[in-house]
């Protein structure tokens, strides 16, 4: 059924063109509560070009609206700006739509589009840490998203697992007499990877033997390349763990996959002319990028001693991403502190032809640091940066203290659960909910707030709903097939007006990807709901089954809008 936003839209350039000929898409918007529900802002442009005053435009395209009824009242305000406000008929119509359309008012794409989500992005033998974590969560985010709107959407995991580093880590096994049968975990191969650093710096002769891994690696010893392959199972694991404990699906695709396109890629650009030896290493000049002394800066893709990076790698990736994979969208979500690189790739892929941005869209989803509640980078308790299981396994035990507070003799098995939905949910909400480019700060206390913007504050809604159907005991689907909703009450009027703009706040949400508008609106929905639950009994009044299906409505788009989030509900609290 798609928003009421493009549904006016609609209406009014058609407005605009019977009036006046004029074929132009009429500037809609919400509006502040106080001045109705939404606002045109045509006629001040229109009067301008027309040389007629702004208001008697305006006049004229409310004569030749079509859809009066839709509206209780319409008015000219200020220079020329005209308030809609809906009829409580027309939104109560609406929303008896709403409920029985699977996308809840919002608009799916209307054919097959192939999108990719590339998000978390490790590296091995090191542990995830913080800001893995928010590209995890803020990236599944942005996946759901899509993947409710209808797009094709593949979860990639662009995993750091190749690079000169694991040329010390390589000789280190070996030097250790490590075995690749053997079981090893996480943390011991960082433990590793720290002691081969030390070696590496250390002992000259080390250094070399290192070197000389990275060369067998690269030309596919098959000693070194089992080695490898055990490194890489032995961290996958370990991300493997917390992707299970988030309930974050991916597909891994890391940086190694792209190795055999890699000579081809720098062929190519340097075929197409495109590429510059500065200091012996192969360079990119792209226009707009200069250093902080003002010179071009450049985007390097081949190393003086002939060895690629990681922006050959991207290159490659993008690359492969529009051509193979066939992506009309591609958004990578990494700390901010990258957003000049994939600017440069961005750029450079543009240049080179493989990027056409009539045809496909790239995005760099960037956020800011996590810090803890001193105001600095956040530690975890045992004061390494690095144990993100630790930090969620914390969030869970927080929560589950909450819940024993409340429910002294809560039962085990349903403690457990909920713990877990609370504490993971919480540390996902909170990160969601503040905007993603700005800093934010980990605070246990505060995520795990019952009031406010918190996770705790929307599953207890979510769970209020539930009750509320449960106590009045009547089948939804029975009541759904014989009453309708019919808006009367203030509190129900603007429950039911938040309700129907769940479309264009997801429309927001995949504009501009700031995980925040959906967050905002659930929270207002829900502070909504209280206000309506407050001022409008539903068990027993006249109203009932009407109110009745309200709430029903309310519990499904919270529920949706959870999920989209990555949240899971649980029914009793
Ligand atoms: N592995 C990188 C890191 O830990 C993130 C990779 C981001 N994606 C990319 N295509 N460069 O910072």
């Amino acid at each position: 059924m798609g928003t009421l936003l493009t549904l006016l839209q609609k209406e009014l350039s058609l407005s605009i063109f019977s009036a006046f000929g004029e074929e132009i898409e009429a500037d809609v918007s919400p509006s502040l509560e106080e001045f109705g529900h939404y606002q045109c802002n045509s006629a001040l442009r229109l009067a301008k070009g027309l040389k007629q005053n702004p208001r008697s435009v305006a006049q004229k395209l409310i004569d030749h609206l079509r859809c009066k009824e839709w509206f209780s009242k319409v008015e000219i305000a200020g220079p020329g700006f005209i308030n809609f406000t809906l009829s409580p008929t027309f939104l109560s119509s609406q929303l008896n739509l709403q409920i029985r359309d699977p996308f809840l008012g919002a608009a799916p794409v209307d054919r097959k589009i192939k999108m990719i989500v590339e998000f978390s992005s490790p590296n091995v033998a090191k542990e995830l840490h913080v800001g893995h974590l928010r590209s995890t969560i803020i990236g599944d985010c942005i996946a759901r998203l899509f993947e409710f709107l209808r797009y094709d959407v593949l979860r990639l995991n662009h995993i750091g697992d190749w690079g000169t580093q694991f040329g010390m880590l390589i000789a280190y096994i070996i030097e250790k007499g490590f075995e690749t049968s053997q079981f090893a975990t996480l943390p011991e191969l960082m433990q590793w990877y720290r002691a081969a650093k030390k070696r590496f710096d250390e002992d000259p002769e080390f250094k070399k033997r290192s070197q000389l891994e990275v060369v067998r690696l690269q030309s596919e010893d098959p000693k070194a390349m089992a080695i490898w392959r055990w490194i890489c199972a032995v961290s996958r694991k370990g991300y493997q763990e917390i992707y299970d404990l988030l309930g974050v699906n991916l597909l891994e695709r890391g940086e190694s996959f792209y190795n055999p396109y890699l000579k081809k890629v720098v062929q190519e650009l340097e075929e197409k002319g495109l590429v510059q030896v500065s200091d012996g290493a192969k360079c990119i000049f792209l226009e707009g990028f200069k250093n902080r002394e003002g010179e071009p800066l450049p985007l390097i893709i081949q190393k003086s001693d002939g060895g690629y990076n990681y922006a050959t790698t991207d290159l490659a990736a993008i690359r492969y991403r529009i051509f193979e994979d066939r992506a009309e969208r591609i958004i990578c979500v990494t700390d901010i502190g990258q957003s000049l690189h994939f600017q440069m790739i961005f750029a450079a892929a543009e240049k080179a032809g493989w990027l056409d941005l009539q045809k496909a869209k790239v995005d760099h989803v960037g956020f800011g640091l996590v810090l803890g509640p001193d105001g600095k980078k956040f530690k975890t308790r045992s004061g390494e940066t690095e144990k993100l299981i630790d930090l969620l396994n914390e969030a869970v035990l927080h929560a589950r203290k909450l819940i024993l507070e409340r429910n002294p003799d809560a039962d085990e098995k349903k403690l457990e659960q909920l713990s877990r939905v609370l504490g993971i949910g919480a540390v996902k909400y909170a990160d969601l909910s503040s905007s993603r480019t700005k800093d934010y700060t980990f605070s246990y206390d505060r995520m795990l707030r019952f009031e406010g913007n918190t996770a705790v504050f929307l599953l207890y809604s979510f769970v209020r709903l539930q009750g509320i159907e449960r106590k009045v005991g009547l089948d939804i689907t029975q009541v759904m097939a014989h009453h309708q909703i019919a808006l009367a009450h203030p509190s129900e009027i603007s429950l039911g007006f938040h309700l129907r703009r769940f479309g264009e706040v997801l429309a927001l949400f995949s504009a501009d990807l700031f995980p925040n508008h959906l967050t905002d609106y659930l929270y207002s929905l829900a502070e909504k709901f209280h206000a309506f639950f407050r001022d409008c009994r539903v068990e027993g009044s006249e109203e009932e089954e009407s109110r009745l299906i309200l709430c029903e409505l309310t519990r499904r788009v919270l529920k949706q809008g959870l999920s989209i989030l990555g949240l899971e509900t649980v029914d009793r609290m």
